[in-house]
């Protein structure tokens, strides 16, 4: 218990109940920026970015480089509305502050930002960037006088120590939709980015992500470290190693491989030795060496998916255009799965990204017919409260109808790479094409 007010406290008791943008602004925001560490030298107003201008920005002194003065390279920003904006969860006004703060975070002249803030001083929730990805580092929290310094001292903590990672789960409850081949291709383009990658084969039943990058499975090692708790799950980790002659160099990524010990298991005895969190846990200090963790996960949900989907920042799901079950299993892992892992884990993840198509090729009738399916899901999704239109359709907006969708195109090059063991964005230029396109599309800024 402290005894003290502290001047945060202070502030949010002075608000007049119904105080204005302008009140919020001039009571409240300098004292959480000066709680999260940042001091007057490092905060600028209305900090331009993009179209419009951010109420607040921050970032700390590095050497004589003062924020203040050199007016560059904002670390994190805050987005401030009065308390007559309703900032609760899923609100219209919240998610337009949402989507109001990512334009800003994805601004050109702001590409150092990490952070986000919504508050109006009734709630508050902080997002992270990472590359291209926004996603929420807290739920949206509801700010009172018990609770105000616990929650600015939770947001602190989390941008002093940000994760390196971004966490990614490819999954989807249909089968062969493609999600280890797009593990293994993301994971080796990505890497040719210049990134520190470690890809999971958490589908221990199938094996594919190991076996067709020609890795030795594991024997109990990566079981070991999963239930045990002083072994660190990376010393079961196998680096993958591909000449590239056209670089004259050699490109590494790390592989925790498939484990036979996990293959088969009764689902009960699993659950006792493995909790929800235990992969999410164990992932604690790859978060901060990897730049991207991408973790493949099998075409069900049981105990695997579910470790892997909460493991996970983001998910990742690959759909055929042409299998409407993948279509309805999209659907419902984003109605159903990641909300309930994250009302497990606490922090506002996993979130979906929008949806890919894999593979197939795709005539005009085709996609004809997709979009109508899609239609069909998104209604049948609105009846039930959930807006499912931004991970379908992620470029449609209320002035522009567009039902564009990322796509991996079937190519054989891409089925053949595993016979070589060899990435087939390492052997094949079309692939590298496809696969940079979807990295970029998705991750890269
Ligand atoms: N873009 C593509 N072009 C051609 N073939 C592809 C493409 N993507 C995946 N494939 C092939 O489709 C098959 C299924 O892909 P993959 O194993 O990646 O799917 P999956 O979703 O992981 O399957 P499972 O649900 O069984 O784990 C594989 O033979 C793979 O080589
Ligand atoms: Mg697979």
């Amino acid at each position: 218990m402290t005894t003290t007010t502290s001047s945060l406290r202070a502030a949010l008791k002075s608000l007049p109940e119904n105080a204005p943008e302008a009140v919020v602004d001039q009571h409240f925001s300098t004292q959480l920026l000066e709680t999260l560490g940042f001091t007057s030298q490092e905060i600028l107003p209305q900090y331009p970015a993009g179209n419009g201008s951010v109420d607040k920005a921050a970032r700390k002194t590095v050497g004589d480089d003062v924020f203040l003065y050199t007016r560059t390279n904002p670390y994190l920003f805050v987005e401030l509305k009065g308390r007559d904006v309703n900032l609760s969860s899923g609100s219209a006004q919240y998610q337009k502050t949402v989507k109001q703060l990512k334009g800003y975070l994805l601004a050109p002249n702001c590409e150092t930002a990490q952070w986000g803030i919504i508050t109006n001083s009734c709630h508050i929730q902080l997002f992270r960037k990472h590359g291209k990805v926004i996603y929420p580092a807290t739920p949206c929290l509801e700010i009172n006088d018990e609770k105000v310094d616990e929650i600015a001292a939770l947001i602190r903590k989390k941008i002093e120590r940000p994760n390196k990672a971004l966490t990614i789960t490819v999954y989807n409850n249909k089968g062969g939709v493609g999600k280890t081949t797009t593990v293994v291709n993301l994971a080796a383009i990505l890497t040719l980015f210049g990134k520190r990658v470690l890809a999971v084969d958490f589908d221990p039943n199938q094996q594919d992500l190991t076996s067709s990058l020609g890795i030795p499975l594991s024997e109990g090692t990566v079981f070991n470290a999963l239930t045990q708790k002083d072994i660190e799950l990376q010393s079961a980790a196998h680096t993958y190693k591909s000449p590239v002659r056209s670089r004259n160099s050699e490109l590494k990524f790390d592989v925790l491989p498939a484990d036979i010990t996990l293959e088969d298991q009764p689902q009960v005895q699993l659950r006792s030795l493995l909790k929800t969190n235990a992969l999410h846990r164990k992932l604690e200090s790859a978060r901060q060496e990897y730049d991207y963790i991408l973790i493949d996960s099998p075409p069900n949900w049981r105990i695997y998916s579910q470790l892997a989907v909460y493991a996970a920042d983001v998910v990742l799901i690959p759909a055929k255009h042409n299998n409407l079950f993948s279509l309805e299993n999209a659907a419902m892992a984003i109605k159903q799965f990641l909300p309930d892992a994250q009302s497990k884990k606490g922090d506002g993840t996993p979130v979906a990204l929008p949806i890919f198509f894999n593979g197939e090729k795709i005539t005009p009738a085709q996609l004809e017919i997709a979009q109508k399916e899609i239609q069909n899901i998104l209604k049948a999704a609105k009846s039930e409260g959930f807006n499912l239109l931004p991970y379908f359709y992620s470029r449609y907006t209320s002035s522009r109808r567009d039902l564009h969708i990322p796509h991996v195109p079937s190519y054989a090059n891409i089925a053949g790479a595993a016979f070589s063991r060899v990435p087939a964005v390492y052997r094949d230029r079309y692939a590298h094409e496809y696969y940079t396109n979807l990295a970029k599309e998705y991750f890269l800024q």
